[in-house]
């Protein structure tokens, strides 16, 4: 670590006890992020800690969606983003007002929102799921119609697993749409003793060819598998710093070292440090959307874990 790396990683200690914060990071951000924070996981786990953490601040090295849902859990609680400009494109692909449209054309539907979007949207919608839990939520649901937003790939393996036909928002990852299948099938020839693992907003083609459709959670406990000792990894790159950290001697191929997410990479330790000195920038979700989108939220937390 540089000299002043080593500074600011001090200096976040002590400033993250006086504060009495916890530092949440999910599995993409950058490794010296993951390397500071007191808990890194997937989107499910992410907002699990931050419903029990007893800690009065919360800085969530992430998206904004994430640590709205921290907000929506914990409204007695600060919680900080440490890069306001830190999105996700897909959650950026709906807006309340085009739900609102959609639902009057299928008044029937169940609407079913991926965590991966704006709380507004979450307000308006009956159940929320991640990539971890999004089967058995679906399944959960005694429903003739269901409209799932805003991922159609997520939705479209959904609907394959569950049987059940869904309406399908035409949202999708940039990132993990760099994950392309004819690299997959080189890869899977140079290693082929490799588990193929992507994650469920890959493209169907890449889903094809997998051998475990996994949240980026649920990856890095398959990896601890004693079979498991080379992994093709068709997620977002950010993911095997934690791999490699936890399975030294495993091999970890990335399918795509482009699949990059740029928002993830907005965080950085600096930023953090800012972060805390500043208490900023605070991510609060007004109360009328936040009760509508916790009923959403809680409803999924019952499902739990796939
Ligand atoms: P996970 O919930 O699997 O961590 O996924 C979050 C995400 O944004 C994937 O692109
Ligand atoms: Fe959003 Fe894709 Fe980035 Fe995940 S990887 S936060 S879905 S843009």
């Amino acid at each position: 670590m540089e000299n002043r790396d080593a500074e600011v990683v001090e200096k976040i200690s002590v400033l993250k006890k006086r504060r009495n914060a916890v530092i949440l990071a999910h599995n993409y951000q950058p490794g010296e992020v993951q390397d500071i924070a007191d808990f890194v996981g997937d989107s499910l786990d992410l907002s699990q800690r931050a419903a029990e953490t007893d800690a009065g601040v919360i800085v969530f090295c992430g998206v904004r969606f994430m640590a709205e849902t921290a907000s929506i859990l914990c409204p007695e609680k600060v919680v900080l983003l440490p890069d306001v400009n830190a999105g996700c494109l897909m959650a950026d692909m709906i807006t309340a007002e085009q739900l609102r449209a959609k639902k009057k054309e299928h008044p029937q539907a169940v609407v079913v929102c991926y965590v991966n979007s704006p709380a507004e949207v979450k307000a308006e919608s009956d159940i929320c799921c991640t990539s971890a839990n999004a089967i058995r939520v679906v399944e959960s649901l005694d429903a003739q119609e269901i409209l799932f937003v805003p991922d159609q790939y997520l939705g479209h393996y959904v609907s394959t697993r569950t049987g059940k036909k869904m309406i399908l928002w035409p949202g999708f990852c940039p990132t993990h749409v760099r994950i392309k299948p004819e690299r997959i099938k080189e890869l899977k020839r140079e290693y082929p003793q490799a588990k193929v693992v992507v994650h469920p907003e890959c493209t169907p083609e890449v889903i094809a060819l997998a051998d475990e459709v996994l949240s980026t959670g649920g990856m890095c406990r398959y990896a601890q598998r004693d079979e498991v000792r080379e992994m093709i990894v068709g997620t977002e790159v950010g993911i095997i710093h934690r791999l490699k950290k936890e399975n030294p001697g495993k091999r970890f191929i990335p399918v795509s070292e482009q699949a990059i997410c740029p928002d993830m990479k907005l965080i950085t330790l600096e930023k953090v440090l800012r972060s805390l000195e500043e208490m900023g920038t605070e991510v609060k979700v007004p109360e009328e959307i936040r009760l509508r989108a916790k009923a959403a939220v809680d409803k999924m937390l019952k499902v739990g874990r796939k």
